[in-house]
């Protein structure tokens, strides 16, 4: 059996007569979501607010999914295969549903989370998801709660970028445009929308590669995709002192906002410079907090033979209003020189 084909229950029926996911509205509010005062999930490293659980209900118990299960949402069923990637939240699967999709299920469970703080990122990425729909992000087909287990059901993807930016194969000057594009394409669409997506690196852009089912000996069509939008923030929404950004890829104005400006949209193009100057590179470089206070990503930018090392320079200037303006503009400057 391949990847793509449907486990099909053996009896519909029956899984059907044992229960179904429930589906939650992620635009419902927060009170009205179940039995359980629900916790704010803190945004930064600061001390997590103790939950508060009455004795009197049910303890939530999570049940990761089993390869070959099969769940039923809604009067269809998807089939659980085996594990493709795991995260800061959770894992993920190989799925696929009735009409032989090849599909993601990504499982949200707690590592060191409650169960209400697990439904609050699980409700913020699929609101993200729902509301961002793009041929450059990836599609979100379903959500639902299965055995107290939050799934987003996702298009599967081939890889992410951080697969091929280390390929010894690969000619950077050539994917470059290709890869800057389409990132561009769904940043611009994500700040268009007022997002700001917050954690923009090779493990997040995903690569889909889509195949002719009618002549499948053809070479498959391959684009680049903005994913895991759990952190992503309508701009007005972020305070520079509270937010989430993983330390090797702080930007200027995380480290020093007095200095450099506030993080929103420019802290994007940024973490696209450095995806860019990544795949230059052929690795992902990292940098201290020294390093990057003092522009150093920017200056090995510069110094790159490339003839897209300046534009990428330009995106990785520290003040954020020094900075390429905007997605498409980066865009524009990618292709004055090619
Ligand atoms: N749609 C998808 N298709 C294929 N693999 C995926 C998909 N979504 C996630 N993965 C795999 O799971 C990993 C973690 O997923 P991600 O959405 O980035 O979650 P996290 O928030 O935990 O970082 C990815 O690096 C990738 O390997
Ligand atoms: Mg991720």
């Amino acid at each position: 059996m391949t990847d793509n084909e449907p486990l099909l229950p053996k009896s519909p029926t029956e899984s059907v007569a044992l229960s179904q996911a429930t589906v939650i509205s992620p635009f419902l509010p927060q009170a009205a979501a179940g039995s359980f005062l629900l916790q704010p999930m803190p945004d930064n490293q600061g001390i997590a607010p103790q939950p508060f659980h009455n004795p009197f209900l049910p303890v939530k118990t999570f049940k990761p999914p089993f390869l070959g299960q099969t769940i039923p949402v809604e009067g269809k069923f998807y089939s659980i295969g085996g594990p493709i990637g795991d995260g800061g939240f959770g894992n993920v699967y190989a799925c696929t549903d009735e009409w032989g999709n090849a599909l993601a299920a990504k499982i949200l469970v707690p590592k060191g989370q409650t169960y209400e703080q697990v439904r609050d990122s699980w409700t913020r990425e699929l609101r993200n998801l729902l509301v961002l729909r793009h041929p450059n992000i990836t599609y979100v087909h379903d959500a639902f709660e299965w055995q107290d287990t939050f799934y987003l059901v996702i298009e599967r993807c081939s890889m992410t970028l951080d697969r091929i930016i280390t390929m010894p194969t690969l000619l950077p000057e050539w994917w470059l445009p290709h890869v800057a594009r389409d990132v561009l394409q769904g940043l611009h669409y994500i700040h268009a929308q007022g997002y700001v997506h917050k954690d923009i690196h090779p493990g997040n852009v995903f690569v889909a590669q889509s195949f002719d089912r009618m002549v499948p000996e053809k070479e498959p069509v391959w684009s680049f995709k903005i994913g895991d939008l759990g952190i992503s923030r309508l701009e007005g929404e972020i305070n520079a002192f509270n937010t989430v950004l993983a330390q090797w890829m702080m930007p200027p104005e995380a480290l020093d906002p007095g200095q450099f400006g506030l993080i929103g949209k420019k802290t994007d193009i940024y973490h696209v410079g450095l995806l860019l100057l990544a795949l230059l590179l052929k690795q992902m470089p990292t940098f201290s907090q020294e390093q990057v206070l003092q522009g150093v990503p920017r200056q090995l930018a510069e110094r790159h033979p490339s003839k897209f090392g300046p534009i990428i320079a330009k995106a990785l200037r520290r003040h954020v209003w020094d900075r390429t303006g905007t997605a498409i503009d980066f865009w524009r400057e990618l292709r004055t020189v090619m």
